[in-house]
Parts: C-alpha cells; structure tokens; sequence
C-alpha cells in the first residue's frame, strides 16, 4: 500500500485593500455581477469576473430557469462566454462572490464540482494556471490553480485521444 498525500495552498486575506489594484477590480467586477444574476429560485446570487491574457474582464453570473437543472452557474456562463467571444485567449484568473438578500456572504464560497471541471478543462485547453480568489465580507481566498482544486481530475488523456 502506499499513501499518497494531496496538498492544496490556501492564501487568505481579511481585506480587500490587502490585494493588488488588479485583483480589486477582478473581485469589484464580480460583485457587480451578482446585481443581474437571474436567481429567482434560490435567491442566491453569484457573480464570476474574469481576467483574460489580453487584459479583457468578463463577467458572469448564475442564470436559473423553472426546470432546475437546466440553469448554470456562474463561473460557466462567464467561462463558457469567455471562450466563446475569445476563443484563443488564456484566463488568467476569477474571481467569485455571493450575495443574498441579506448582503455579501462572510465566507467564501468556492466552486461547484461541474465549475471546477470546466475551468480544468481551460487550464489543460491553454496549459496555463487559473488563479481563484474566493471573495467574502470577511475572508479571500487565493487559489493559484484550479488544479488545487480539483487535483485527482478527468481530462482528455483519460479518453485515449
Ligand atoms: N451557483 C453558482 O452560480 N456557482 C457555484 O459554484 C455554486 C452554485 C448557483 C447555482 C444556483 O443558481 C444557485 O447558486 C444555488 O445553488
């Protein structure tokens, strides 16, 4: 037997004025985002922002619908549209917030298991890591690489293509 050990690096920040301009805007753009999330069902808006290699910002939020499943999250309607408009330009980054009725959450909230596959899938797709800050009123988190996130993951190699 032989026991592997998974280590995942965690930064945490108790203020925003703690980060870099770049990253301040990135959290301020996702933020914004949960104002024209469509989350009628839950009342739990998420807003995604993220930073492409060509210094573009794009914004996501959660988009319900009254057959449940067929909604989205977040973080992939803003990957999933990032893709889509600039098909050959890394994300560099994303960031995360979520807001109920009540104001911003006090603790991050990180993403779903789907999310985590599809943001993989854009770090193998241009071998280059996603940085995931993890926005709440009291506490961010930074993750340097979704592959922390998700580290025993399925990708294209697994379908011997
Ligand atoms: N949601 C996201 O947008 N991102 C996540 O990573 C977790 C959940 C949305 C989906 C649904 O609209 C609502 O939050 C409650 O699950």
């Amino acid at each position: 037997m032989k026991k592997t050990k998974i280590e995942t690096t965690v930064y945490e920040y108790n203020s925003i004025k703690e980060l870099s301009e770049e990253k301040q805007l990135l959290i301020n753009q996702a933020k914004e985002a949960t104002y024209r999330s469509y989350a009628p069902y839950s009342k739990f808006n998420v807003g995604a922002a993220l930073l492409l290699e060509n210094g573009k910002f794009i914004q996501g939020n959660n988009q319900e619908n009254s057959a449940y499943p067929s909604g989205l999250c977040a973080e992939r309607v803003a990957i999933f549209y990032a893709n889509a408009k600039y098909p050959d330009i890394p994300v560099k980054a994303i960031a995360i917030a979520s807001r109920t009725n009540d104001g911003f959450l006090n603790t991050p909230i990180p993403p779903c298991g789907s999310c985590r596959q599809v943001l993989l899938e854009s770090e193998e797709r241009y071998n280059q890591a996603i940085r995931v800050i993890l926005y709440s009123e009291n506490k961010i988190q930074i993750i340097e690489s979704v592959k922390q996130l998700l580290p025993l993951f399925f990708d294209k190699e697994m379908l011997g293509k």
